[in-house]
């Protein structure tokens, strides 16, 4: 792409109206972007932010930035809508005092000691996995493995029976769908029906855990003792906790193995070096964040990268392309499974920082370890589809077998 191309391209671009070639590869836009446009105004007056420097401050600024999504979410959804009521309860689109009352019990559930807890279980499920891809030669990586391992951590995480566990997936990919920047009409409808079927669900979990509490390591009955939360506040966040913990990990896992199978010195180095799965994990964070884009709404006038923001501006904050800027990381487009230091944004940063990434990190680590351990002659089959999402990117197959 020539400068004068680039230059075009962060001039027109806006989020609303994006080419399917983007979703394949979204990332020269992001270097034009970077580059031309690092606080582009897009047609609807929001603005697009793609450099590290600026997604850094803003997310650590709760003063002058807000993640209450009431004013954006009622005119997207409609204020009587199921998704409305989901995304404008659940904490990571509410500001303090709320927030930090959930918060707070959330991050006091998943200490050190519950993920040291649930190491050795993911290790058996993946082990199980494997033992079954290897059986059947050729498999799917995202449906036959990737997808199959969130489901069971949070799950367990949140006590949900094993036999309640089948339409999870399903209702948290079409709620997360409809966050999409652009929404059709059936996105909606079935984001809408995910939210009553999902809420109907945990109605009879919670009311379960109000009868038989677990105890205070237990997520859900820490929100249901010390969150004093409303009925509806407590529906939403286990929904919300059960859909993050979920499709963004499952990214993470396919994303990671997608990246090692194509860089195969990077996955032999691995094998002959397994200490190097912890910056191993990072870098696939960095280079194919599984969430791509955040949003933040000026709450007060601020400069931000030379531009003047006035209240009520609503800015997206593109995790995917900070993460690549050749001002805070060096060789940004190269897959360095060594790489130091790694600060990424991955998970965010400051008051919203993911709560999960103990989980994420720990999933991802002993899934993409024993992969490349167990099955050394795994190789992609070819026919890998992404799912058609600007936010959150991840593959919706991944054709593989064991040569
Ligand atoms: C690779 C996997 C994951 C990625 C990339 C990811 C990414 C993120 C990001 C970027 C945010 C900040 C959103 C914002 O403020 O704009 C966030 C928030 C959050 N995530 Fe994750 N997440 C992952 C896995 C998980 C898991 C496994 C859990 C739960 C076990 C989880 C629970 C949460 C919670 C509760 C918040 C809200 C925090 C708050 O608002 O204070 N996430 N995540």
């Amino acid at each position: 792409m020539d400068t004068e191309e680039a230059r075009a391209i962060a001039r027109g671009f806006d989020p609303n109206r994006l080419s399917a070639g983007f979703y394949e590869n979204p990332y020269d836009t992001y270097a034009a972007l970077r580059t031309f446009e690092p606080v582009h105004r897009c047609p609807d007056g929001s603005y697009f932010l793609s450099r590290f420097a600026e997604l850094d401050e803003i997310y650590r600024d709760r003063a002058h930035f807000s993640s209450d999504k009431k004013l954006v979410f009622g005119p997207k959804f409609g204020a009587d809508s199921p998704l409305y009521e989901h995304h404008t309860t659940s904490l990571v689109f509410n500001d303090p005092p709320y927030h930090t009352r959930v918060r707070r019990q959330i991050v006091g559930a998943l200490t050190p000691n519950t993920l040291r807890a649930l190491e050795p279980g993911i290790t058996a499920l993946v082990d199980r996995l494997l033992g079954q891809l290897e059986e059947r030669q050729r498999f799917d990586l995202i449906e036959h493995f990737a997808a199959a391992i969130p489901v069971e951590v949070i799950g367990n995480l949140l006590r949900v029976p094993r036999e309640d566990r089948g339409p999870l997936r399903g209702w948290s990919l079409a709620i997360l769908g409809a966050l999409e920047t652009e929404l059709t009409t059936e996105q909606r409808s079935r984001g809408e029906k995910a939210v009553v079927e999902f809420t109907a669900y945990l109605r009879g979990l919670i009311a379960d855990r109000r009868r038989r509490p677990l105890g205070e390591t237990d997520l859900l009955t820490r929100l249901l003792q010390e969150a004093e939360l409303t009925e509806s506040e407590l529906l939403q966040n286990c929904v919300f906790l059960l859909n993050a913990g979920h499709e963004t990990t499952t990214n993470l896992i396919g994303n990671g193995l997608y990246l090692l199978l194509n860089h195969s010195d990077s996955a032999e180095r691995l094998r002959s070096d397994p200490q190097l799965i912890g910056t191993a994990i990072e870098e696939c964070l960095r280079l194919e964040s599984p969430n791509q884009l955040g949003n933040r709404l000026v709450t007060q006038r601020v400069t931000i990268g030379g531009v003047a923001l006035e209240p009520n501006t609503y800015l997206t904050l593109c995790i995917g392309a900070a993460n690549r800027d050749p001002q805070e990381f060096a060789d940004p487009e190269r897959f360095d499974i060594a790489r130091r230091p790694n600060r990424h944004l991955a998970f965010a940063a400051g008051g919203h920082a993911c709560a999960g990434m103990g989980v994420a990190r720990l999933e991802a680590q002993i899934a993409l370890l024993r992969t490349v351990q167990r099955l050394p002659r795994l190789r992609l089959a070819g026919g890998a589809t992404r799912a058609r999402r600007a936010r959150f990117r991840g593959f919706l197959s991944l054709p593989a077998e064991v040569t």
